[in-house]
């Protein structure tokens, strides 16, 4: 039987979602909230996913159901719902806990979830806590899935989905970098991203190998990489990004 997963909140990365379950083959029946009615429109347009009445259809109708509105307004989206028991939540909106979906989703099992936006082609690292097979199997089909043993943990871990936007600001620097440096635009481009891409290759090919070990083997002494290297570190931008986890999981904990 086809699985069928509703979707609360049709947003940026509910729409990113939903490309990515349908790319795959045997994609669930996805049935959509219809507040957004014009993202759940062209979604519809585009997937041939179906957009219910109002989110008691969605929970009612679903085998899985994944809450992706803003954190702020995900308790309230999933308040008087006719939850049921063998039904999944899986709530993507950070910082909510799981006792708090308790509270209002009850006697369903509550999974908490951070995808992120390269879901849609299938390239997403998604945290999960608790691990649950039905969560596991739907977001596998997204990218790879890492269960955390703890609450704790996957709240550290959710950083990652501040991270993954990190690294487009990290782009934005470096290709009209080069670009005012004479190298052109579709260059750049291809580049700047391979450069990112081989690197996380590398890593993911040689788990033995940590960060230090792959900088040692490429920053030869006075050469380019040691140059930048200790610039960056000299101006604190090394240290920024740890400071910039530890400021993003602070508003986790705090919102
Ligand atoms: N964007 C990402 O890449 C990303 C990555 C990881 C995790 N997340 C998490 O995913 C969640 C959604 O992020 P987003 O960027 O997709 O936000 P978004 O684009 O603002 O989408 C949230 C959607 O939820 C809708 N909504 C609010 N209350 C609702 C209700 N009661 N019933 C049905 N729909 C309701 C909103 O409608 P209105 O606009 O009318 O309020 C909006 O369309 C956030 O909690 C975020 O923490 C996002």
């Amino acid at each position: 039987m086809t699985l069928r997963v509703g979707i609360i909140g049709v947003g940026h990365l509910a729409s990113c979602v939903v490309e990515g379950l349908c790319a795959v083959n045997n994609p669930p029946d996805i049935l959509l909230s219809p507040r957004n009615a014009k993202r759940a429109r062209a979604l519809s347009k585009r997937f041939g996913v179906r957009t219910a009445n109002d989110n008691r259809s969605v929970v009612s109708q679903s085998d899985i159901v994944i809450l992706a509105t803003r954190p702020l307004q995900a308790l309230n989206a999933g308040t008087d719902l006719p939850w049921r028991a063998k039904q999944t939540l899986i709530c993507v909106a950070a910082g909510v806990s799981c006792a708090e979906l308790s509270t209002v989703a009850s006697p369903a099992t509550i999974v908490r979830a951070m995808p992120v936006s390269c879901a849609a082609i299938g390239e997403s690292p998604t945290s999960l806590y608790p691990d649950d097979a039905n969560a596991r199997s739907l977001f596998t089909r997204l990218g790879p899935v890492i269960a955390l043993p703890d609450e704790s943990s996957f709240q550290a871990a959710s950083v990652i989905g501040a991270y993954y936007a990190w690294i487009y600001a990290l782009v934005a620097e470096t290709m009209p970098w080069l670009e005012t440096a004479g190298v052109p635009n579709t260059a750049a481009r291809s580049l700047v991203l391979q450069a990112i891409r081989g690197a996380a290759g590398m890593m993911l090919a040689r788990p033995d190998d940590s960060p230090a070990d792959m900088i040692h083997k490429l920053a030869t002494p006075g050469g380019i990489t040691e140059r930048g290297l200790a610039l960056l570190d000299q101006r604190g931008a090394l240290a920024a990004w740890r400071d910039a986890c530890q400021v993003s999981l602070e508003r986790l904990q705090n919102q």
